[in-house]
């Protein structure tokens, strides 16, 4: 039993979530996602029609067969399947705003027929004995960089491989656009090597301030759900732990390219969906199609989400 109360013990710094020591650092999502694969050595894995192509590269590459699922408006599987010896169920924690669902999918799956995708969930992704991983890359700007929790996995990593951070270097100089395709060429270096996180990275991370960046994404979100929430056709919840982003799902598309007019820019989440060649169902089409995921980040404050919003306002104003 612990004591409570009682004489201060010496103070233990506190580990950040990503220097955890049950969790591997490794280069990249693709890169968790194979050491995953690697170990369970599945035949066939359920994955979602609405993903990226880097999320299906690890499952091509080692030759596993893959069975789409479908998801509903608010990101949920329509069906869960049985799964047979060999089978596992990808699933992804679409904008850090699907907790529940992960909590039914882990009742369900053992855990070594369960992988989740915690990418848009970084500060909700903790060591659990659950396969999973989030991309931090995504997060800050540094040059690589993932979190995997494989708990029965024994993970051997190749060294960091050198990568450019010209791209950043070039931004923090004022040369944002020619950084912008160093940074393209940057990001398709990345494939599904299993390799360690840069030092660089950790380096970086170690500057982060965790807490303040996870309260700042969480503020923005509030802010533009409290301004935009009455336009968006999907059910969010009122206070996520780790929001990606502001998914707004309109009846009105809104034009990506006006915004970026004006010095807002918004992804596509994800066209790979739409090209991909796969009888893509209605929802996930329209999702790929209209779905703009408004950045929450902590660059930015109240004062730019608010310029932020208003643009998005006249655009579904007129
Ligand atoms: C949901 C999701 N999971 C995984 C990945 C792959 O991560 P990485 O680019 O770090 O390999 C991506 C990439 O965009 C993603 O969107």
């Amino acid at each position: 039993m612990h004591n409570i109360g009682g004489y201060f013990e010496l103070e233990q710094p506190k580990v950040a979530m990503w220097q955890r020591p049950e969790l591997h650092r490794l280069t990249s999502g693709r890169a968790c996602l194979t050491a995953i694969l690697q170990h369970l050595n599945p035949k066939r894995a359920y994955v979602p029609h609405y993903c990226c192509d880097s999320v299906l590269l690890p499952f091509e590459q080692l030759g596993i067969e893959l069975c789409f699922y479908p998801i509903d408006q608010q990101f949920i599987p329509c069906k869960l399947p049985s799964l047979k010896t060999g089978d596992v169920f990808l699933w992804i924690n679409y904008f850090g705003i699907c907790s529940d669902v992960k909590e039914q999918l882990i009742e369900r799956y053992c855990p070594e027929q369960l992988i989740i995708d915690d990418t848009h969930n970084l500060f909700g992704f903790e060591p659990s004995r659950h396969y999973a991983f989030s991309s931090l890359r995504k997060y800050f700007g540094i040059p690589d960089g993932a979190l995997l929790c494989a708990p029965a996995a024994q993970i051997y990593p190749a060294p960091a491989s050198a990568r450019s951070i010209k791209h950043n270097e070039l931004r923090a100089a004022g040369f944002t656009q020619q950084g912008y395709e160093l940074y393209k060429q940057h990001e398709q270096s990345f494939d599904c090597t299993v390799s360690e996180m840069l030092p660089l990275s950790q380096q970086l991370l170690k500057q982060v301030d965790m807490l303040s960046v996870q309260l700042t994404r969480q503020r923005n979100f509030d802010y533009l759900h409290q301004r935009l929430g009455q336009y968006n056709q999907l059910d969010l919840p009122s206070r996520p732990v780790s929001p990606f982003c502001y998914p707004l799902l309109a009846d009105k598309a809104i034009d990506r390219a006006e915004l970026s007019r004006k010095g807002l820019f918004v992804p596509a989440l994800w066209s790979d969906v739409e090209t991909r060649n796969q009888d893509v169902p209605a929802t996930e089409l329209h999702l790929a199609q209209h779905l703009v995921p408004l950045p929450i980040d902590h660059r930015y404050d109240e004062q730019q989400m608010a310029v932020l919003a208003t643009a998005v306002e006249q655009l579904l104003q007129t």
